[in-house]
């Protein structure tokens, strides 16, 4: 199965799981199973953001830094400038907050607030360098889309 295959059976899952579900945090904990589970990866999971920090939420793999600072970061900056990062390779990205010495590529895709606010971060890590692409990107932002996050 390609990637794209895969991430549209994702894409079904999480919709039909979303569906007349209204709580976050369960539904954060299920979309990062699914997408940690069909890929594979070292690391999945949320960072919601409480005033000017990024707090850890629903994840999976190893434990992971609790609180991440506005700007900070490859998921502080993904917050700052309201758009996905890539990083091929974490080595090369200045003020990467290494959680875990074994993440060699990583991935962060904003979750928008109906108001257009950042309201929470999916972060993912790869072991491999430049595991994440274009594919991922869009297909990230397509699920991610679906989180209602409340206003406050
Ligand atoms: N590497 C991230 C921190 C979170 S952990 O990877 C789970 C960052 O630079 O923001």
């Amino acid at each position: 199965m390609s990637r794209q295959e895969r991430y549209n059976g994702i894409y079904r899952q999480v919709a039909s799981l979303i569906d007349g579900e209204d709580d976050l945090i369960a539904n954060m904990a299920n979309i990062a199973s699914i997408v940690h589970e069909t890929f594979g990866f070292w690391w999945t999971g949320f960072y919601i953001v409480k005033g000017e920090s990024l707090v850890l939420g629903p994840f999976q793999g190893p434990v992971a830094c609790t609180r991440i600072p506005f700007g900070k970061g490859v998921c502080g900056t993904a917050w700052k400038l309201r758009e996905t990062v890539v990083v091929p390779d974490v080595e090369e990205f200045p003020g990467h907050i290494a959680c875990s010495s074994l993440s060699r590529s990583e991935i962060v895709v904003p979750v928008f607030k109906s108001n257009g606010e950042v309201g929470a971060v999916l972060d993912i890590d790869s072991k491999d360098l430049s595991a994440f692409n274009e594919t991922d990107k869009v297909n990230l932002e397509r699920i991610v889309a679906l989180i209602r996050l409340q206003e406050s």
